[in-house]
């Protein structure tokens, strides 16, 4: 059977290499794998971006930034069963959050943890866009009738939620609204730690730029952000229990390298960290100086970007628009 799959990344800021193994690299796979009549669909969700204030020319050049990211990882936006897109550029997408908001229960919700963590500080000054931010992606995933969601770790509870909300409609009204889709990891890169703390997230939201690797860093930026990353005080490099910082190095060596993490840390268990650290800096700076490179050449060209994105929304709001009609019909408003 034909499969649809979707995925999207915020443009909050310049995509790191956790972005890059949990989410792109997946989705270039997958389509590299395409069976006859599959489809993919890649938005660069904007309207996820506003739930935390963004300067407008910021936002602007991150939306050109992140589909220039997206081509220059290998997504072929010539090709038919290829869609990349701007989440704003398709109204329904809106729409259909309403619609799943007024059925979705606040319980489910108040147990969202990325709600939780971004809210801790000061839950009375967050805006309710925050707070609803996984029925808008429910709706972006149940929009294109979805199968498959290729994410990273940190989502799963999201999309388990768009699972749940796709269920209940379909029983209260009777009726195969939507697909239920499944959501899809990657072994080895599902969880990228921080560089500077191998128990926090490697993010874009993150203060410290020397926390992550960023696509569009140059080789002496990788060399220097790798020298200084934490490890511990533990002789060799390999896996271990309670070595968070070295485990993660050696996580990203791995999918880089496409060897396994235990093939690494044969590898590299009687070396000094400098010996592996000056290999991994080596392997980072060939797999990611021609996507620098492609991005560069691209994210200046806003004329072929312009037409990417007009092309994709046309594509993907074909398909919302038929679909938003056929549901609405179906439960009884108007269309
Ligand atoms: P960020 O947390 O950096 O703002 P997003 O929330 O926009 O990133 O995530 C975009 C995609 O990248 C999602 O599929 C997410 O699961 C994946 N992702 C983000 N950070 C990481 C990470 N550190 N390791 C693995 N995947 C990640
Ligand atoms: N919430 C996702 C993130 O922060 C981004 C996202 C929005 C998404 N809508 C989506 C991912 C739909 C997959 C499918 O990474």
């Amino acid at each position: 059977m034909s499969k649809i799959v979707f995925s999207g990344v915020q443009p909050s800021g310049v995509l790191h290499i956790g972005n890059y193994l949990g989410a792109i690299k997946n989705w270039t796979d997958i389509v590299s794998k395409a069976e006859q009549g599959d489809s993919f669909i890649f938005s660069v969700v904007d309207l996820h971006a506003i739930t935390v204030h963004q300067k407008p020319e910021d936002l602007k050049k991150s939306i050109y930034k992140t589909i220039a990211a997206y081509i220059a990882c290998g997504l072929d936006y010539g090709a038919d069963n290829v869609t990349l897109f701007v989440q704003s550029t398709v109204k329904e997408h809106a729409e259909l959050g309403w619609i799943l908001s007024c059925n979705t229960n606040l319980g489910w919700l108040d147990r969202m943890t990325q709600y939780k963590s971004k809210t801790q500080a000061n839950k009375e000054r967050e805006c309710l866009g925050l707070y609803s931010y996984p029925v808008l992606m429910a709706a972006d995933i149940l929009l294109y009738g979805t199968h498959i969601v290729p994410v990273g770790e940190d989502q799963v509870q999201h999309i388990e939620l768009a699972r749940d909300i796709a269920e209940k409609m379909n029983s209260l009204y009777k009726k195969p609204l939507f697909t239920v889709p499944k959501y899809q990891l990657v072994s080895e890169a599902k969880r990228i730690m921080s560089l500077k703390d191998g128990l926090s997230k490697m993010s874009k939201s993150e203060q410290d730029d020397a926390s992550r690797i960023n696509l569009d860093d140059t080789a002496d930026i990788i060399a220097k952000k790798i020298k200084r990353a934490a490890t511990d005080s533990i002789t060799g490099i390999y896996m271990a229990e309670g070595r968070a910082a070295v485990n993660n190095l050696i996580a990203i060596f791995a999918a880089f390298s496409g060897l396994s993490t235990q093939q690494v840390s044969m590898q590299y268990q009687s070396c000094q960290t400098s010996v592996f650290k000056s290999d991994l800096t080596e392997l980072l700076v060939s797999k990611l100086s021609p996507i620098a490179k492609a991005i560069a050449g691209l994210e200046g060209d806003t004329k072929t970007l312009d037409k990417v994105i007009k092309n994709g929304q046309q594509k993907a709001s074909q398909i919302a628009e038929r679909n938003i009609c056929t549901l609405k019909q179906n439960i009884g408003i108007y269309c």
